[in-house]
C-alpha cells in the first residue's frame, strides 16, 4: 500500500470509529424532547463532515501509541462542540446561511427555536461525555484537565470569543495580527484541543511533548481556517456542501480579503512547514498528523 492509500484508510477508520461512537451517545429521539434530539442527530450524523477534529485526537494519540479506546469519547466530545458551533453559525442572527454539509441547515430543516437549542444541548453532551465515558480509563485528575481543556477552547477565550470577534468585525478593516487573533479563536482553538487531548490521553505524555504538539496544532489551526477562506472564494457551493461566497457577500473579514489569494495560499503553506517543523522529534508514529496537515492546506472542501 503507497502512504497515500495508507493514509486514506487510516481515515477511513477513524471516521467509522468516531460516528459509531456518536451514534451512541445521542439520545435516541423519544417523548416529548424527541423533535429537539432529531436535530441534534441531524446536525452531527449523515452529512458530509469531514470529522478533521475526531481525527486529530485519533492521530495525537497514536503518535503517542495510546490504545484507540481510550479515545472514541474524547473524538465525540469535539466534534459535538464543532457540529453545535456550526448549528448556531449558521443562524440568521449570524452568518444566515440555508446549507451545510450538502444539506439545509439545521434552522432549515428544524426550525430557529430548535436549532439554538440543539446548539445547546450538543455543547452539554461534549462536556457529559467527558466526565462519564468509563473507556476514557484515565484518572480523575487528568479528566478534570481534559474538561478546562475543552472548556476553555469553547468559550469567550476560546471558539465563541472568536466568533464575537468575527461578528464585530464585519465591514471593519481588521490588521493582520487583529484577523489572526480572531482565526486562532474562531476555529484553531478548538484544533488545539482536539490535538492536546488525544495526547493527554496517554499518562506518558511529556511537558515537551505536549509544548511540541501545541505548536504544531496552533499552525495547523490557522491553516485550516486560511484555507476555509480560501474556499469561500475558489470553491463551489456543491462541493463545499455550504455557500460558496457567504465570507464576500456578508462582507466578512478573511485572509484572501486582506492579502489577496496568492498571498492568503502562501500563508497557508508557510502555517502547513511550521507545523511539520514542530513534529521533528517524533518518530513515524506522528506520520499521520503530518499528512493531516498536508491534507488541511490541499483540501477542496
Ligand atoms: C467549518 O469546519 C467551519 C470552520 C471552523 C472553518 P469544517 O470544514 O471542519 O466543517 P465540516 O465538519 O467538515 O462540515
Ligand atoms: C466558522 O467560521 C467558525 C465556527 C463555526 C466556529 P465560518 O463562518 O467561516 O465557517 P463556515 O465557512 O460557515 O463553515
Ligand atoms: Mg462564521
Ligand atoms: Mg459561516
Ligand atoms: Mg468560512
Amino acid at each position: 500500500m503507497s502512504h497515500s492509500e495508507q493514509f486514506q484508510t487510516t481515515l477511513k477508520v477513524f471516521c467509522q470509529r468516531v460516528d459509531k461512537a456518536l451514534d451512541f451517545w445521542l439520545p435516541q429521539p423519544a417523548g416529548p424532547e424527541a423533535h429537539l434530539q432529531e436535530a441534534m442527530r441531524y446536525s452531527v450524523i449523515g452529512g458530509g463532515g469531514k470529522r478533521v477534529r475526531p481525527v486529530l485526537v485519533y492521530a495525537a494519540g497514536s503518535a503517542l501509541h495510546v490504545d484507540l479506546n481510550k479515545l472514541d469519547g474524547l473524538a465525540c466530545a469535539v466534534e459535538m462542540i464543532h457540529a453545535y458551533s456550526l448549528v448556531h453559525d449558521d443562524l440568521p442572527a449570524m452568518d444566515d446561511d440555508d446549507l451545510r454539509r450538502g444539506r439545509p441547515t439545521c434552522h432549515k430543516a428544524f426550525d430557529e427555536a430548535t436549532a439554538i437549542l440543539a446548539g445547546d444541548a450538543l455543547q452539554a453532551l461534549a462536556f457529559e461525555v467527558l466526565a462519564k465515558d468509563e473507556n476514557m480509563n484515565c484518572d480523575a485528575d487528568t479528566r478534570l484537565q481534559m474538561i478546562k481543556l475543552l472548556a476553555d477552547a469553547s468559550g469567550s477565550i476560546g471558539m465563541a470569543g472568536g466568533q464575537a470577534i468575527d461578528l464585530a468585525a464585519v465591514g471593519r478593516q481588521l490588521n493582520l495580527e487583529q484577523l489572526e487573533n480572531m482565526h486562532q479563536l474562531k476555529t484553531g482553538a478548538l484544533i488545539r484541543a482536539s490535538v492536546l487531548l488525544g495526547a493527554m490521553a496517554s499518562p506518558d505524555t511529556s511537558e515537551t511533548q505536549l509544548q511540541q504538539l501545541s505548536e504544531y496544532a496552533h499552525y495547523v489551526g490557522l491553516a485550516f481556517q486560511i484555507q476555509d477562506d480560501i474556499l469561500d472564494v475558489t470553491g463551489d457551493t456543491e462541493t463545499l456542501g455550504k455557500p460558496q461566497g457567504s465570507d464576500e457577500q456578508q462582507n466578512k473579514p478573511t485572509y484572501p480579503a486582506l492579502l489577496g489569494l496568492d498571498g492568503a495560499k502562501e500563508r497557508a503553506l508557510d502555517c502547513h512547514q511550521k507545523a511539520l517543523q514542530a513534529l521533528s522529534e517524533f518518530d513515524s508514529a506522528a506520520d499521520t498528523l503530518r499528512r493531516l496537515s498536508a491534507f488541511i492546506v490541499e483540501r477542496r472542501h
